[in-house]
C-alpha cells in the first residue's frame, strides 16, 4: 500500500473513556432517527468485505459468524459487505442478483438481530462493478489479446494491403522494450498491458456500457425488494470508490449520452438508480447511500463536487448519506503479472484506508472535515439528512466531539470494530479501558486484497483452543475475535 513519504509514525490515541452515566448523557450514545430507521445509538458499523461467501456468492457459516460478532458488541447499525446485485460470478463475494440468495441473507439479517438482543439495526450494501481482468503476461497480451489495428501497422511501418501479417506485428511487439511500446500502442492498450484490462463506465462504444443508465436502476431495484424480504431494515447504495456508480459520479466521467460531463448530468443515474429502488420497496425500508467526500485522484471530484451530489441526493429524499474517499482505481499500483489492479494502492487508497505510517495530519479523523462540509451543504439546502463519516475513528471523545461540532450525524467505525466488536457496549458500559485499540497497521486490509479471509493481528491468533471457533482451512487463523469475560 502506498503511504505518504513524510512517514510520521501515529500512535492511536482514544483519550480518555467516559463513566457509564457520560456515555448514556452523550450525543454518540443517544438515538438517532434514519428515514424510517430509529437508531439507539449513532454508531454505524461500515460495509466490510471479509472473504467468506462462497465461491457462488452465498452466506456460510463463516458469514455468520462474522456478522454475529458484530452484532454481539451493539452497535447502533451494521452494514453487510459490498454485495453484488448481478447474478454474475463474482468469486466470494456475496450475492443478491437472484431469489436463491435471499434465505442465506435472511439467516444473516436474522442473526444480527438475535445476537444483538434486537439493539442493531442491519443493511446491506448493493453493488455494481464491471469488468477487470489480471494483468496479462507480455507474451500472451501480443499473441492472443491484442487487437491489431492499423495504427499498429502504419507505426511500425507496413501500409494498407502490403507488408506485415499481423503475426509478424505481434512478434514485432513482443520483441520490443517495453519502453518503445509507448509509441506503438494507444494509452488503453498501454494500460491492459501493463495493469490488466479494466472496463470503465466511458466505455460507450460496448452495448453493454452504454445500456448501463437504462439497465441499473432495475437491476438495484430487484436486489433491495430482495434484501427487503430478507428482514433487512435497509438498503446502502454503493455509489463509492472504485464501482460503477461512483464512476458516474466522477468528474472523469464524460459521457455524451446525457449522463456524464457537468456535476448535474453525473449525478442524473444515482438519482435514478435511488428513485427506482425507492419506488420498489416499501416505506419501512430505509434508503441511503455510501458515495466519496473526495476522488482524491487527478481530475476526479474534489470536495465541492460532493456538497453539490450530497445536496442533491438529500433533496430527491435519500435516507443517510455515507461518507468514504478516495479507493480509486486510477493510481492503483502495478499487479504483478497474473494479479488484478486492486484500487486501495495507491495515494487513494491511503485516504480511503489511512495508516499508522502518515503525513503531519496523521491518519485519524481526515475525512471529519470534508463531511463538516457536505453535511453543511445539505443543510444549507434544506435537508435534515443524516450523514455518516467515518476514516481513523476508535476514541470517545474524538467521536463525541465529531458529532458535537456539527461535523456528522453518525461516526462509521470500521477496523476499529474489527479490532474490537465489543468496543460499543463496553464504552457505553464505563468499561472503556477493557476497549481494544486499533493500531492501524493494514494487516487486515492486506489480507482483503489478497482476497483471502479478514481477520484482525491483534486477536487472530489468541486463544486457538477455544471450543467451537471457526478457523481458516490452515487451521491458523481464527476468524473472529474472542469472547469478552465480562
Ligand atoms: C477489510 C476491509 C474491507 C472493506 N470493504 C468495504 C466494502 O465492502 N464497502 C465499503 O464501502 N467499504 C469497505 N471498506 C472500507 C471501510 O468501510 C472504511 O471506510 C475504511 O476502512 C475506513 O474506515 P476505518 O478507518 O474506520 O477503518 C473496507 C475496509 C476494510 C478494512
Ligand atoms: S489488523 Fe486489526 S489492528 Fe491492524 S488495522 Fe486491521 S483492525 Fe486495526
Amino acid at each position: 500500500m502506498w503511504r505518504p513519504p513524510e512517514r510520521v509514525r501515529w500512535e492511536p490515541d482514544p483519550g480518555e473513556w467516559p463513566t457509564a452515566e457520560a456515555a448514556g448523557a452523550s450525543m454518540l450514545f443517544s438515538p438517532v432517527t434514519v428515514g424510517p430507521m430509529e437508531l439507539e445509538q449513532r454508531t454505524w458499523v461500515p460495509a466490510m468485505v471479509p472473504w467468506r461467501a462462497t465461491a457462488e456468492g452465498f452466506v456460510t457459516p463463516e458469514v455468520l459468524d462474522w456478522y454475529g460478532r458484530f452484532a454481539d458488541g451493539r452497535p447502533g447499525a451494521i452494514v453487510v459487505e459490498a454485495t453484488g446485485v448481478r447474478d454474475i460470478p463474482s468469486g466470494p463475494l456475496l450475492r443478491i442478483g437472484d431469489d436463491r440468495f435471499i434465505p442465506g441473507l435472511e439467516e444473516l439479517a436474522a442473526t444480527v438481530r438475535e445476537r444483538s438482543g434486537g439493539h442493531t439495526r442491519v443493511l446491506i450494501q448493493l453493488i455494481d462493478f464491471l469488468a477487470i481482468r489480471r494483468r496479462p503476461d507480455p507474451d500472451k497480451y501480443f499473441a492472443r489479446f491484442l487487437e491489431i489495428t492499423g495504427e499498429h501497422r502504419e507505426k511500425l511501418g507496413g501500409g494498407p494491403g502490403e507488408g506485415l501479417s499481423d503475426d509478424q506485428i505481434r512478434e514485432k511487439l513482443a520483441a520490443m522494450e517495453d519502453g518503445e511500446l509507448d509509441a506503438v500502442l494507444s494509452p488503453r492498450e498501454l494500460e491492459s498491458l501493463r495493469m490488466g484490462y479494466r472496463e470503465r463506465v466511458t466505455d460507450t462504444h460496448l452495448p453493454h456500457i452504454r445500456e448501463l443508465p437504462e439497465v441499473l436502476p432495475d437491476i438495484f431495484a430487484a436486489a433491495a425488494v430482495r434484501a427487503e424480504k430478507a428482514g433487512f431494515d435497509g438498503v446502502e447504495l454503493h455509489y463509492a470508490h472504485a464501482y460503477t456508480m461512483a464512476s458516474f459520479l466522477s468528474a472523469l466521467n464524460d459521457r455524451d449520452d446525457g449522463y456524464g460531463g457537468p456535476v448535474e448530468n453525473r449525478v442524473r443515474l444515482p438519482l435514478e438508480v435511488y428513485q427506482a429502488v425507492r419506488a420498489a420497496v416499501g416505506g419501512d425500508c430505509a434508503v441511503g447511500c455510501r458515495y466519496l467526500s473526495d476522488d482524491i485522484v487527478d481530475g476526479g471530484n474534489t470536495v465541492d463536487d460532493a456538497c453539490h451530489i450530497g445536496a442533491r441526493l438529500a433533496g430527491a429524499g435519500m435516507d443517510f448519506l455515507s461518507l468514504s474517499r478516495g479507493g480509486r482505481f486510477e493510481d492503483a499500483k502495478q499487479p504483478a503479472v497474473g494479479a488484478a489492479a486492486y484500487p486501495y494502492t495507491g495515494p487513494s487508497g491511503y485516504e480511503c484506508m489511512p495508516q499508522y505510517y502518515s503525513d503531519d495530519r496523521g491518519p485519524f479523523g481526515r475525512n471529519v472535515e470534508p463531511a463538516a462540509r457536505i453535511r453543511k451543504a445539505v443543510h444549507d439546502a434544506g435537508h435534515r439528512t443524516p450523514v455518516v463519516v467515518t476514516g481513523g475513528m476508535h476514541g470517545f471523545e474524538q467521536a463525541e466531539n465529531v458529532l458535537s461540532r456539527g461535523s456528522a450525524d453518525i461516526v462509521g467505525f470500521a477496523r476499529q470494530a474489527l479490532a474490537d466488536p465489543d468496543w460499543f457496549l463496553k464504552v457505553r458500559t464505563g468499561r472503556g479501558a477493557e476497549a481494544i485499540v486499533c493500531e492501524y497497521t493494514n494487516y487486515c486490509e492486506a489480507l482483503d486484497q489478497k482476497h483471502v479471509p479478514v481477520t484482525c493481528k491483534l486477536w487472530d491468533r489468541v486463544e486457538m483452543d477455544e471450543s467451537g471457533i471457526l478457523k481458516t482451512p490452515d487451521g491458523k487463523r481464527r476468524l473472529t475475535a474472542p469472547k469478552w469475560a465480562r
